[in-house]
């Protein structure tokens, strides 16, 4: 293939011997083979440093769920790789069946911001509701034309390119390029041009996808805890003399824990716990819940079994199984005498001892149908007399300590 010509002039009337004649034929050889090189050699960097481009989007999409944060790095890649000054991405809006601005690198003026094109509209507008790449050399002589003549006139964009963002046959928005000077795109531009468009759509469409996830999951955890908080307040009305003291117990339970270091991600499940503590009692009859005096063998028996109800009520629920440890063993005691199972020590999950504490706590500065309130001081000095019998010792410390120094009760 022909590289070039190698020109060499001599003054008249000097003639080229045959020497001469093979030596410059040597020469445009080997200049010939040289530039073939160089040529091949620019071509494998330029693919090397597309590949690489390609790399690190797809790094920046698969990194970042944030849809801002791909797109930048998306952008910053296209003007490098495809050499141009500006590029953008504006986003499908089905509602308004508009695209709209949604990020842009190496723009001059705020305008860009602002845009909105209609589908259908102009030449950006035709181009994404035909799901066609489009390339104008001139943009004066657009045909369509443009339509969005401010934004050239404050940027001084001749060429422009845009390419649709389709994912499952479905438009996402486009990507697009501008330059200020008059550019004629090769055919390995385009094809870069569109490996780029096709990352931008998986980026959109990954961040469309995370975000009806996110959505539908926190609308699940609020609907959940919603729901918890109402039985919390239906057992609270139930025993109406315990009014608030779920509330109480919870938020002193959550001080205890946060103090010994209890990781964050385990607050949520004491926090549920704590508020569902009593749920078994639902099962317990008012004759006995309500009863004004001491209860009988019978009733006792009963009455114990609430822990054991609360396994049964909960454990079926999968989101609730790491909220288990208190409803179920909030009555366990140090010292192995408590129930349903009699664990001792250390057995008793971490929260169940802070949360006993509280629970006591609270229960004897309460009236209760059964009892009146005792003195705070009575309380304190009861769960004191208890440390190492009924209650966590190392427990029992925070929570004098915490006392004392007015960060709880
Ligand atoms: P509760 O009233 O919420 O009390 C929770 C826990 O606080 C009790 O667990 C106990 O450890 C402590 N506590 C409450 N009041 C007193 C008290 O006057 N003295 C002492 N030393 N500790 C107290 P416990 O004992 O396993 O009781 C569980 C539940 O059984 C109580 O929850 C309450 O609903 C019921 N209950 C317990 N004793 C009686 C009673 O004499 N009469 C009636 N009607 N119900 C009782
Ligand atoms: C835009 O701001 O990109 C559209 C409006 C215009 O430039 O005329
Ligand atoms: C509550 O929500 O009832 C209080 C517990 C807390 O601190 O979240
Ligand atoms: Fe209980
Ligand atoms: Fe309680």
């Amino acid at each position: 293939t022909v590289e070039g010509v190698l020109l060499v002039g001599v003054p008249a009337p000097r003639q080229f011997t045959a020497d001469e004649l093979r030596l410059l034929e040597a020469l445009a050889e080997m200049a010939g083979a040289t530039i073939h090189r160089l040529r091949l050699h620019a071509e494998t960097l330029r693919r090397v440093q597309q590949l690489e481009a390609l790399q690190t989007i797809d790094r920046a999409i698969t990194a970042s769920l944030d849809l801002r944060v791909s797109l930048a790095i998306l952008l910053e890649q296209t003007t490098i790789q495809l050499g141009v000054d500006a590029a953008g991405v504006l986003l499908y809006n089905p509602h308004l069946n508009t695209l709209d601005y949604a990020a842009g690198h190496g723009l001059r003026s705020p305008l860009y911001r602002h845009t909105r094109v209609r589908l259908g509209e102009g030449l950006t507008g035709l181009a994404a509701l035909e799901h066609r790449l489009v390339v104008v050399p001139d943009l004066s002589q657009a045909d369509p034309p443009w339509g969005r003549e401010t934004l050239r006139e404050a940027e001084g964009f001749v060429t422009y390119a845009v390419a649709p963002l389709v994912a499952k046959g479905q438009l996402q928005g486009v990507l697009e390029i501008f330059h200020r000077s008059p550019l004629r795109p090769d055919e390995d531009w385009l094809t870069f041009f569109q490996a780029l468009a096709q990352q931008a759509s998986i980026a959109v469409d990954n961040a469309r996808l995370f975000d009806r996830l996110q959505r539908s999951h926190m609308e699940l955890v609020m609907a959940y805890d919603a729901t918890i908080e109402g039985w919390a307040r239906a057992l609270d009305l139930r025993d109406r003399e315990t009014e608030d003291h779920t509330r109480r117990v919870t938020e002193m339970t959550l001080a205890l824990a946060r103090a010994m270091g209890m990781p964050e991600a385990e607050l949520v499940h004491v926090r549920r716990g704590a508020l569902l503590h009593d749920i078994g009692k639902m099962a317990i009859p008012d004759t006995v819940l309500l009863k004004p005096g001491p209860l009988t063998e019978e009733e006792w028996a009963i009455m114990r079994r609430h822990p054991e109800y609360a396994l049964d009520l909960l454990s079926p629920i999968l989101y609730l199984r790491p909220a288990l440890d208190i409803p179920y063993c909030h009555h366990e005691r140090w010292d192995g005498r408590g129930y349903p199972r009699g664990l001792k020590g250390e057995e008793i999950p971490l929260a169940a001892r802070l949360f006993a504490v509280a629970d006591v706590f609270d229960a004897l500065t309460s009236d209760r149908p059964y009892r009146p309130a005792w003195s705070r001081q009575e309380a304190l000095d009861y769960i004191r007399h208890q440390a190492g019998r009924q209650f966590d010792p190392k427990v029992v410390a925070v929570f004098l300590e915490m006392m004392e120094k007015g960060e709880i009760g």
